[in-house]
């Protein structure tokens, strides 16, 4: 059958390292269930930067356009960053993002019975946990204009940026956020700032006359101060976010925390048509790049994403993050989620660790 294309783009950092952890498993878990992948691999960020000057050259957005699916690690580094904003490599990212138009980024953020006793929250507090954050991804602050830098008439250098969203950003991210709540619990909490803002306020008016579509979903709406507090507090209380793109950033981190580590959450930015982007949501981490500390897992189960929502191969994917509990359970840990009693592992032991669980899962699955 026709091989599945995947334009592989490893990044900066810690990319190349569990880039190289996920196409092994996404291979042998395809293998297993007689499929084939075609790896095309591009440049993005400071690796792009270094090589052609550009931090999302023309051939990398052909190779994306040309691809099913578009598998990225991370960008960025302490190297590029004293380059001017428009030439770092995080503007490669927003460029790729923007330019394949995907807006909607989902973010689960699952609490594995295995890390409950990881997080930094008691594990009564975080046991059971299961928020998705739907994140609109090209819109927002970090897209508005104008901004720049200007002087003011006191002749002091001041920097802008531009919070915006028109009723079609936000009627469309809205529409993907209760489609995805009514596949869950069917409750959504939508947050934003609309006390102070009124691009917030526009926000809440469009997702209160979107959610008329949708009467069997709660809605409810939350300021970006109190969601933050309330996701630490009890954040069973979650269900379905839906959020603009720059507090949406902040929660999915804050989120991560639940999940034990940042190394654990993956995610999928998409369009709904053409290729979609799967991307952890953690990035770089340049500081341990290089040293086998980095945890795979956000990359793993960011290809498991992959399969399951841009490729259509629900049975690679629950083999990926069978994979990822198989190791779990046997008490495989990387630093980040190290605890007493538990094995010590890098990102390549979990290489050969996961290809033999792997083929364990495959009898399993
Ligand atoms: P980061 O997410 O790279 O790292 C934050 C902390 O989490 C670090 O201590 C890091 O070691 C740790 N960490 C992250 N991923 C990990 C993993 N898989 N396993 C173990 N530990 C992990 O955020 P930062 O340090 O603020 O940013 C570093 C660079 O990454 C910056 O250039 C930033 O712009 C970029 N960045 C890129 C993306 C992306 O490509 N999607 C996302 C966030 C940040
Ligand atoms: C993320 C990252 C990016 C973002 C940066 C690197 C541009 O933090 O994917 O969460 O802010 O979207
Ligand atoms: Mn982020």
């Amino acid at each position: 059958c026709k091989a599945h294309k995947i334009a592989v783009l490893p990044g900066d950092g810690i990319g190349p390292e569990i880039t190289k952890v996920a196409l092994e498993l996404l291979q042998a878990a395809g293998e297993a269930e007689g499929e084939t992948f075609q790896f095309e691999e591009a440049l993005i960020g400071g690796a792009a930067i270094d090589a052609t000057g550009q931090p999302f050259p023309d051939e990398t957005l052909q190779t994306c356009r040309n691809s099913d699916s578009v598998l990225l690690a991370a960008i960025g580094g302490y190297k590029w960053d004293t380059l001017p904003a428009a030439q770092r490599p995080e503007r490669g990212l927003l460029a790729l993002r923007s330019s394949l138009n995907a807006f909607a980024n989902l973010r689960p953020a699952v609490v594995l019975p295995q890390l409950a006793h990881a997080s930094t929250l008691k594990p009564e507090v975080v046991e059971g946990v299961d928020i998705l954050i739907v994140r609109e991804l090209v819109g927002g602050i970090y897209f508005g204009t104008p901004r720049g830098f200007t002087t003011n008439d006191k002749g002091e250098k001041v920097g802008y940026n531009t919070m915006v969203y028109s009723e079609s950003e936000v009627e469309r991210i809205a529409h993907v956020a209760f489609d995805a709540a009514m596949k869950r619990k069917k409750r959504l909490c939508s947050v934003e700032k609309s006390n102070v803002l009124e691009v917030s306020q526009l926000w809440r008016e469009v997702v209160t006359r979107v959610a008329k579509q949708y009467p069997e979903v709660e809605l409810s709406h939350m300021y970006i101060d109190n969601a933050a507090m309330q996701m630490i507090r009890n954040p069973k209380e979650f269900d379905t976010i839906v959020t603009g793109n720059l507090f949406g950033d902040i929660l999915s981190d804050e989120a991560s925390m639940l999940t034990g580590s940042l190394g654990m959450l993956p995610s999928a930015s998409i369009s709904g048509a053409g290729p979609g982007v799967y991307e952890p949501v953690h990035g770089s981490a340049p500081d341990i790049a290089g040293k086998d500390l980095a945890n795979p897992m956000a990359m793993v189960l960011s290809a498991a994403m992959m399969c399951r929502y841009g490729l259509a191969l629900p049975q690679v994917a629950a083999k990926l993050e069978a994979a990822v509990t198989a190791a779990l359970d046997a008490g495989y840990r990387t630093g980040d989620l190290m605890s007493p009693g538990m094995k010590q592992v890098g990102t390549r032991g979990l290489i050969l660790l996961n290809g033999l669980i792997l083929l364990l899962a495959s009898n399993w699955v």
